[in-house]
């Protein structure tokens, strides 16, 4: 397999890469039918005459569909890759990405929800010209977020979710960049926001029951959390590549800490310092801050319903540990 657009070249063939048969293909092509008859049927159901209605789905989410949409933003391709790769190399520290959520999830739904609504803003940059008047902060934010949100968040998940269907089905990665792209604007351009929230409601759905399915044949497969524990500082490398084989065995052997949240912060790669406040601040911007949850926030039918879908969600960032991080460190026992 070659990755040319990193420059970097390998023919490293991953484990799945013979999934071809016709009930997968069937069952991906049965998905993104659904996917996008679920926008179609809200492009054709729903009004989006107003501003409101158009991105804020008319006001009118319950808890399920907010907690359910928080999750699904956050949660992506990027997590299922990057998670499972972190935690396969360096243990369960990563995790802690997803446990400081909950924290910050209930900020956003007790302290800055309440005063975007009552702000009655609809999107960020526009409270902040609320906020401090003149139009140079608002544009600059608008600017910033496209910014963002264009070279961050969704090339990220584009990419990771094109390198996926390139190892499961050898599809060209930039057709389906451009298909991903297509897709998702046509039902997010028409469909405004309701459209967004429907999908991710059915996305959230499959990543929750696909990812704990997961969880269940990995830990079936390794013999269970024991086995886990005691396999995984022994897991070498069947093949240590060549410019490594004097390394020492730091370069290719598991991290002993690999068990810990909380590492040492001279020594550990996550030091615990960076673990509980560098987080938290990170996490302050992307959940409270955030056009993409702030919106999702301020389209509840009420205040009761706004802090149900928070709390939702955090109980739903609690299971990225075992479902996605735990698979990812027993893919290392499985596939020296
Ligand atoms: C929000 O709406 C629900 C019904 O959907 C109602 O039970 C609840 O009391 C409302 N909460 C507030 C704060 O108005």
């Amino acid at each position: 397999m070659t990755f040319p657009w990193y420059g970097i070249t390998t023919n490293w063939s991953p484990v799945g890469s013979d999934v071809n048969s016709a009930v997968d293909i069937l069952v991906m092509v049965l998905y993104l039918l659904l996917v996008l008859g679920i926008g179609l049927w809200t492009i054709l159901s729903r009004s989006r005459g107003t501003v409101e209605e158009f991105f804020l789905a008319g006001r009118n989410l319950a808890w399920w569909q907010i907690g359910a949409s928080l999750f699904a933003s956050n949660i992506g391709t990027s997590h299922f890759m990057g998670l499972a790769g972190t935690a396969a190399t360096s243990g369960i520290a990563v995790g802690a990405f997803e446990w400081n959520a909950p924290f910050l999830l209930c900020v956003v739904g007790w302290i800055f929800s309440p005063i975007y609504i009552k702000a009655g803003v609809v999107t960020m940059p526009e409270y902040l010209r609320k906020r401090f008047g003149g139009c140079r902060i608002q544009f600059l934010l608008a600017v910033l977020y496209l910014f963002l949100y264009i070279f961050n968040s969704i090339s990220v998940e584009i990419c990771t979710g094109a390198i996926f269907m390139r190892m499961v089905l050898g599809l060209d990665v930039y057709l389906t960049t451009i298909a991903l792209l297509t897709i998702t604007g046509i039902y997010t351009i028409t469909g405004g926001f309701a459209a967004v929230v429907y999908t991710d409601t059915l996305h959230a759905g499959i990543m929750v029951l696909g990812s704990v399915l997961l969880m269940v044949f990995a830990f079936k497969e390794v013999g269970g959390y024991q086995e886990l524990l005691s396999n995984y500082l022994n897991t070498k490398p069947s093949i240590i590549h060549e410019g490594n084989w004097t390394a020492k065995p730091e370069c290719y052997l598991p991290r002993l800490d690999s068990f810990h949240i909380f590492r040492d912060p001279i020594t550990g790669d996550l030091p615990w310092p960076g673990i509980v406040f560098g987080i938290s601040i990170i996490s302050l911007y992307y959940w409270c801050t955030n056009q993409i949850f702030v919106q999702r926030c301020l389209a509840g039918k009420n205040m009761s319903h706004v802090k149900g879908g928070c709390v939702l969600c955090g109980y739903l960032k609690l299971l990225p540990m075992f479902s996605i991080v735990m698979p990812g460190m027993i893919s290392r026992i499985l596939y020296p």
